[in-house]
């Protein structure tokens, strides 16, 4: 794994950035594995500034979202195809018929097996992660096989609290979701994983003690041939020896 430790989030977000466009230039028809949340958003910003320069086009690129809120419809301001469309897909030049997510309207175990389909036709180049502070990675949370596949979760407590910032409460948070498994994650041909803030430090600092463990999700990771960890000082500060977790 390679570690980039920067300054802050808008430094994590201009790194990120960077290594996302020189994939899309390198080869536009990229399939680009897509995450929400707040790590990525000032990322998705930062492409749709190169997108207008005109350095990138997402004409010919294929996206996956990790995963997707049981219970919401897709126009809830609070559901990731919402998001999406929202913060990135109607502010670029991409087919929204090649932006894909597992589909929570419908029958699940049809949906399940069709995003399973679409992930093994399409190998992943490069896949966007963000990380949960209980180590989660999209919605696999601690405890789950390292060869599971898409399939439907139930959010821990920790999750909602996380992301209750979002919805007017707690209760308001789904307590299910769909996510892609973390054999499909490692599939991926290059993982970028981005953290930022003292809420994530704990789980980084697990990470980078390098023990593989399905208590914490993200540990996997360490075997993955090509991850970069692009980390703010924040989410770095529990690390005591620093130089040695970077590469
Ligand atoms: C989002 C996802 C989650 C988030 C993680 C961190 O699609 O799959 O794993 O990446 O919960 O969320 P933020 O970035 O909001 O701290």
């Amino acid at each position: 794994m390679k570690v980039i430790i920067v300054e802050n989030y808008e430094e994590m977000s201009e790194v990120a950035c960077e290594i996302i466009a020189e994939q899309i230039k390198e080869k536009p028809n990229s399939i680009i594995g897509l995450a929400t949340g707040s790590s990525p958003v000032r990322t998705y910003e930062l492409l749709i500034e190169e997108y207008q320069k005109k350095e990138i086009s997402f004409k010919d690129v294929t996206t996956f979202n990790l995963d997707e809120y049981i219970g919401l419809d897709y126009d809830h301001p609070q559901s990731y195809h919402y998001f999406m469309n929202d913060v990135l897909f109607s502010k670029i030049d991409i087919d929204l018929n090649n932006t894909n997510f597992p589909d929570t309207i419908g029958d699940l175990d049809v949906n399940v097996a069709a995003y399973n389909k679409k992930l093994y036709e399409n190998q992943i180049d490069l896949q966007l992660l963000g990380i949960g502070s209980n180590g989660h990675i999209a919605f696999n949370e601690p405890g789950t096989s390292f060869d599971s596949e898409t399939h439907v979760v139930e959010l821990t407590k920790e999750t909602k609290e996380d992301n209750k910032r979002f919805f007017n409460s707690i209760e308001e948070v789904p307590t299910t979701a769909l996510t892609m498994g973390i054999k499909s994650i490692m599939n991926a041909k290059k993982i970028l994983i981005l953290a930022s803030g003292l809420n994530k430090a704990q789980a980084i600092k697990e990470l980078l003690e390098g023990i593989e463990t399905t208590d914490l999700p993200a540990s996997i990771l360490m075997s993955h041939p090509e991850v970069i960890l692009v980390c703010d000082e924040a989410s770095a500060s529990l690390l005591e020896d620093v130089e040695e977790a970077v590469e």
